[in-house]
């Protein structure tokens, strides 16, 4: 491959990274991220993620020894910066709902909502200790003494934006490069500098507006599932792309098969955007469970007290093998997401950017 194959604005995340292609695999919390995936994405010349967000330090570590036991090439773990919840009660119909739905899958409400038994700070421990050379992060920014201590121990620290002014805040809090997250994204939204209403700007208008805005490289994130979609992003400005739902269909993913299922089948307009599910906005094949709870999205407990509520449903719906009550997180160019290993996928992604930009009279 020539060496001005990818656009010269890619260099600078590509050189600090340490990755030949300007493709990043989302970290993606919640069991289909495997470090065989990881591995594999980085061994191809991308930069894989592995997502702790819900994971004890002692799982982290663990998933951080496999990860280097198949791979000697950069990757990234990724955490969720905590947030202040309010603790209000579950107001009484979206608790008589769960529990209906609860009876139907045989599930069991939580009867008190446990506080995770470890802090952000012990996890992001995990992370340094074992010299991660990437660490990126969603819902907010660590605080100041926590992002000092990640450039004093040169970690490239990637940040998530859904605005311009999220970008701008992670750009001055001292991070090396911002994801900026679209609207048509699978799973949750990063959003955080907004109370109440959000902002829903898809990539295409998000990606140039936080590169006018930061001198650090955005990364392009949401909708991107193939080679086209690499070169649009590149063109609006981006110096790489994370894709998320592109790569659940890989061989190395662990998606259970009425995820896997739903995300054949699915259609571009099969996702919806709801806080029903965990209390925070995340997108999602639409399935039963949306439809029962959507007259209650307002009235459901913030993250992640919803979270907890709904995870026996959830556990219940998936070990059933049935995909309507559980969470089917996907963004919104799931139909064309295909089988196939990571590696190949990262071929395709890379053999087909070249052929768009060949047909767009570039020189690639
Ligand atoms: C199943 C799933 C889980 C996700 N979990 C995380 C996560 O743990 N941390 C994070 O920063 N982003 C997470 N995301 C969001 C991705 O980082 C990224 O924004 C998204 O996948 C991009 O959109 P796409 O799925 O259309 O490619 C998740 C996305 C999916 C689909």
């Amino acid at each position: 491959m020539s060496s001005d194959f990818w656009p010269a604005q890619t260099k600078k995340l590509r050189d600090m990274i340490g990755m030949e292609h300007p493709i990043i695999q989302a970290p993606m919390a919640g069991g289909p991220t495997t470090p065989e995936l990881v591995a594999a994405v980085s061994n191809a010349g991308g930069l894989g993620s592995y997502p702790g967000g819900y994971l004890s330090p002692d799982e982290i570590d663990s998933a951080i020894r496999k990860i280097r036991a198949l791979t000697d090439k950069p990757f990234a773990v990724n955490l969720f910066t905590p947030e202040k919840t309010l603790r209000r009660k579950t107001p009484a119909k979206v608790m008589k709902k769960l529990g209906e739905i609860a009876g139907e899958v045989g599930a069991e409400l939580p009867r008190e909502i446990a506080a995770e038994g470890f802090s952000f700070e012990e996890q992001l421990g995990a992370v340094l200790d074992n010299n991660v050379p990437v660490f990126s992060f969603t819902f907010g920014i660590p605080k100041s003494k926590h992002m000092k201590e990640l450039r004093r121990r040169k970690v490239t620290v990637i940040g998530t934006a859904t605005c311009v002014a999220e970008g701008v805040m992670l750009e001055e809090a001292g991070c090396s490069a911002v994801a900026a997250q679209g609207s048509e994204a699978g799973g949750h939204r990063g959003s955080f500098a907004h109370a109440g209403e959000f902002p829903l700007v898809g990539s295409m208008p998000l990606t140039p507006q936080i590169v006018d805005k930061v001198s650090v490289p955005v990364i392009c994130s949401g909708g991107i599932m193939d080679g086209r979609g690499i070169a649009a992003a590149l063109a609006l400005g981006a110096s790489a792309v994370q894709m998320g739902t592109a790569f659940l269909t890989c061989e190395e993913a662990a998606v259970p098969a009425p995820w896997l299922d739903a995300l054949r089948n699915s259609l571009d307009s099969s996702t919806v955007l709801t806080r029903v599910y965990t209390g925070k906005y995340a997108r999602g094949i639409r399935n039963r469970f949306y439809d029962e709870m959507s007259g209650l999205e307002g009235k459901v407990p913030a993250y992640p007290v919803q979270n907890y509520l709904t995870r026996p449903i959830r556990n219940a719906s998936r070990a059933k093998g049935n995909p309507e009550f559980m969470s089917l997180w996907a963004g919104q160019g799931s139909a064309m997401s295909r089988r196939c290993t990571a590696a190949e996928l990262v071929t395709m992604l890379v053999s087909e950017y070249g052929e768009a930009v060949a047909r767009l009279g570039g020189g690639a």
